[in-house]
């Protein structure tokens, strides 16, 4: 007999093996062997044979949903192989056709309209998966693992407030389902719900139910936990460098390339651009005085910090280049020292960076922080810097600026800044390329 605390319970976790889907009606029974003859030419890689076969079966029994999906999938796969958008329209187009004939049997139409979703939302039709992800909730309300998908889709379409409102329902219907708890508490975080978002992230990471093991879950928990002053934040975050989602504890950007030398705080020397580093040094008052008039005369082009970075205080920034593109309009405020940093592609061309000035008023804290990429290095000249009370930290060494100088780091590493001055502190900063990427990796990495 088996008993509560018999071997055979020891894995609670371990579901139920999933029972084959069944796909065929009762008329589709009569025609197997036709069906399973043209399915036979899809699964052998035969796909324009098994688009002719299908097709022909649908011709003569237009009312099969199996030979209906079977033309679905070879024209989805003839669509990969052709790489053709407008052959995966098609494709959708007949997924659906198989939910809406008379009688499919209820695993097809889950099938055929899950396939449908995932491909409109690969060719970036949202709204049309979520119309189709809505219609598979509506017709089997008890499948949470379709919730999940729905909730998935509204976070796509940066609809929060839809995807919370999906997982929480999720979460009454099924309240240990790790999935939902993850994603409820990746849009509480994203709310700024810290506190709230702890024990979903958490709880979901704990049940490693699948889709729970992602970064950026072990990213918002420990960073959660970091603000409200629990130290357990960096267990997570070595658990996280453990299963392969961070370079390691300190370093927790999520878009690297592999290999690359990894040290917080670097040398002029180190990073191989002494020039640019000479000049920025050099032109330190022009650079400067040009940030000062702009201050003085049109202070609206410093924009507040919008990354939810700050505790307490005020921060803005002025952005003269990001991701490898000139900001002409800021350009023409500080002509002198754009000028300057036409010569430096490995600044400019940084697609994956800024150049930009940052102010930052007294009794300002940045929280602990990471940033999204390992391929740029962080240049912070100092500008206007009061004699004490700001500092910086980045891993577990803090430094201070001194104006005219240039402090580098890699700001893919934890760091954290307090400003506790009675003035403005001004600085100028230059993200350049991770020295080791080649010209091609600095061509054709994607923008951040
Ligand atoms: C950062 O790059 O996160 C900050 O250090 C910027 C700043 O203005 O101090
Ligand atoms: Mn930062």
């Amino acid at each position: 007999m088996v008993t509560a605390e018999s071997p055979q319970e020891e894995k609670p976790k371990e579901k139920a093996k999933k029972k084959k889907p069944k796909l065929l009606n009762k008329f589709d029974k009569t025609i197997k062997a036709e069906i399973d003859a043209a399915e036979k030419l899809r699964k052998k890689g035969k796909i324009e044979e098994a688009v002719r076969a299908f097709e022909s079966l649908v011709q003569r029994y237009p009312q099969s949903p199996r030979s209906r999906y079977g033309k679905a999938q070879s024209e989805d796969d003839l669509a990969e192989k052709k790489r053709s958008n407008e052959m995966l329209l098609t494709a959708i187009n007949t997924y659906r056709e198989v939910a809406e004939l008379p009688d499919p049997p209820a695993d097809l139409v889950k099938t055929t309209l899950k396939r449908r979703a995932e491909r409109q939302q690969f060719l970036g039709r949202m709204r049309g998966a979520q119309a189709t992800l809505e219609r598979l909730v509506q017709i089997f309300p008890e499948d949470i693992s379709l919730k999940n998908d729905l909730g998935v889709g509204y976070l796509l379409m940066g609809d929060n407030k839809s995807a919370k409102k999906v997982f929480d329902e999720v979460l009454g219907m099924a309240p240990n389902d790790g999935f939902a708890k993850v994603h409820y508490g990746f849009i509480l975080k994203s709310d700024n719900e810290i506190a709230e978002s702890i024990p979903f992230l958490r709880e979901g990471l704990q049940s490693g139910d699948p889709g729970t093991d992602d970064g950026r879950f072990y990213f918002h928990l420990g960073d959660a936990l970091q603000r409200v002053g629990d130290n357990s934040a960096y267990d997570w975050y070595e658990l996280g460098h453990q299963r392969g989602h961070f370079a390691s504890v300190w370093q927790r950007s999520l878009y690297n390339v592999d290999g690359l030398k990894a040290q917080a705080w670097w040398t002029a020397r180190d990073t191989t651009y002494t020039d640019l580093i000479k000049t920025l040094e050099r032109n330190w008052k022009t650079i400067r005085d040009e940030a000062l008039s702009v201050m003085d005369a049109s202070r609206g082009l410093f924009v507040p910090e919008d990354e939810n970075l700050r505790e307490k205080g005020q921060w803005g920034q002025f952005t003269l280049w990001q991701q490898g593109k000139k900001v002409d309009k800021s350009c023409r405020s500080v002509p002198k020292t754009c000028a300057l940093l036409e010569r430096y592609p490995e600044a400019t061309g940084c697609k994956r960076g800024q150049i930009k000035y940052s102010v930052m008023h007294p009794g300002t804290h940045v929280w602990p922080h990471t940033g999204p990429t390992n391929c740029r290095l962080r240049m912070h000249l100092g500008l206007v810097i009061p004699a004490t009370g700001c500092k910086i930290r980045c891993t577990n060494q803090t430094r201070a600026w001194e104006e005219g100088k240039v402090l580098i780091f890699d700001d893919s590493f934890e760091h954290e800044v307090w400003q506790d001055a009675t003035s403005y502190r001004l600085i100028f900063i230059v993200d350049v390329w991770h020295p080791e990427l080649t010209q091609y990796q600095r061509q054709t990495l994607s923008p951040i």
